[in-house]
């Protein structure tokens, strides 16, 4: 008999057929740990174990050197590194998965010892207050340089690149990381970005980057082959603290993306309880499914039962699993079985090597 389970029910993203509704969310596991950033066949093996996910998307990877914030995370700007990329893509089509890269660029959410002592780029010169991960370990974050225009044009030429190269080592698509407070989100959110030229004061201009940055991609990619990200609610993490228009400025971004055929909208639920907090959407699928006409995948905190009503509900048209992904890697099996999962090591994520990486077992035959 079918499986009756919404989760495990083919999907088709304009013409790409997925298995299932099962999503491996992005997730850094800084395990690109050689001078060139590449990807490597240990990686390879991480993302094949993986690859019964209806669709799989990859963990954020820099556009160039000045978008690095974190060490060991691959990049996709070098011959090297697109090498690397194809090594993946293979092990995952040849397993019959579907894979999207992530690009990504941290804005501020970096630090000086990753550019030879120079500040990291951002859209306003304003200090983050949080931690960067850097070759010499955890270090506080510095004032950033707010970006020049020249920066910013030259920034967006980046991602057209990254995209070209994603496509070049064999994706099926890409996500723009234009979430979780990265430099994207950083223009988006007006306690980051306090420009009074066209990138910043109304909510057009800040919003502004993301769409010229799409329409860069679009001359690389099939327009609906790329997707997005945004983490509306995001507050208290990654530097972002929310006021009264950020909300709106996600209606209307969300509102705008509509005249675009992409393949999707990927939205996370609040990653903390904003129940008290002002301004904040607590219910990000409630607000976004009747604004946004197109797939729609939503993440963050999700389960197999949470899963399957969220789509039951007609709130989502997919949904995104990272943690529970690290430790099943054959997680839609589980789901297929109602078996039991196996526990996330959090000690293991960003650490080089297998353990905690490509040593899950998947379940007995
Ligand atoms: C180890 C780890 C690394 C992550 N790296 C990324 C990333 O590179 N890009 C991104 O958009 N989100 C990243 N996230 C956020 C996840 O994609 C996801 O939004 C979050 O974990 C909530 O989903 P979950 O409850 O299913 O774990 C990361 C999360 C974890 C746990």
């Amino acid at each position: 008999m079918k499986n009756k389970q919404e989760l495990l029910q083919e999907y088709t993203i304009n013409g790409l057929r997925l298995r299932n509704r099962i999503v491996m969310a992005p997730m850094t596991r800084s395990r690109a740990d050689n001078p060139d950033n590449a990807p490597t066949d240990l990686m390879a093996e991480y993302y094949e174990q993986r690859s019964s996910a209806g669709l799989i998307i990859t963990e954020g990877s820099q556009i160039s050197k000045r978008a690095v914030g974190y060490i060991n995370t691959p990049g996709i700007y070098s011959a090297a590194q697109v090498e690397g990329w194809k090594k993946v893509t293979r092990a995952v089509h040849g397993k019959g998965g579907k894979i999207f890269l992530q690009l990504w660029h941290v804005g501020r959410m970096s630090h000086p010892d990753f550019h030879n002592g120079e500040l990291p780029l951002a859209p306003s010169a304003l200090n983050p207050n949080s931690k960067s991960f850097t070759p010499l370990g955890f270090k506080e974050t510095i004032t950033p340089k707010a970006m020049s225009i020249y920066e910013i044009k030259q920034t967006i030429q980046e991602y057209r690149q990254g995209a070209k190269n994603a496509m070049a080592a064999g994706f099926d698509g890409v996500e723009i990381h234009s979430s979780n407070g990265y430099l994207l989100h950083q223009f988006f959110n007006r306690t980051s970005n306090i420009r009074s030229d066209e990138y910043g004061g109304s909510i057009e201009n800040r919003a502004r980057i993301l769409f010229e940055v799409i329409n860069e991609i679009k001359k690389e990619v099939p327009e609906n082959r790329i997707g997005m990200r945004l983490n509306p609610s995001l507050h208290g993490a990654f530097g972002m603290i929310l006021d009264e228009e950020t909300i709106p400025t996600f209606d209307y971004i969300i509102g705008r993306v509509n005249d675009y055929h992409l393949a999707y909208l990927h939205l996370s639920e609040p990653f903390t309880d904003v129940s008290d907090v002002p301004h904040a959407e607590q219910h990000i699928a409630q607000r976004y499914r009747t604004k946004y006409k197109g797939t729609l995948i939503i993440n963050s905190g999700f389960d197999r039962i949470r899963g399957n009503k969220v789509i039951e509900d007609g709130l989502a048209d997919l949904v995104a699993f990272a943690k529970l992904f690290i430790s099943n890697p054959d997680l839609p099996r589980r789901f297929e079985l109602e078996a039991e999962l196996a526990p996330w090591d959090e000690s293991t994520f960003y650490t080089p090597g297998p353990k905690g990486y490509t040593d899950y077992p998947p379940l007995r035959q």
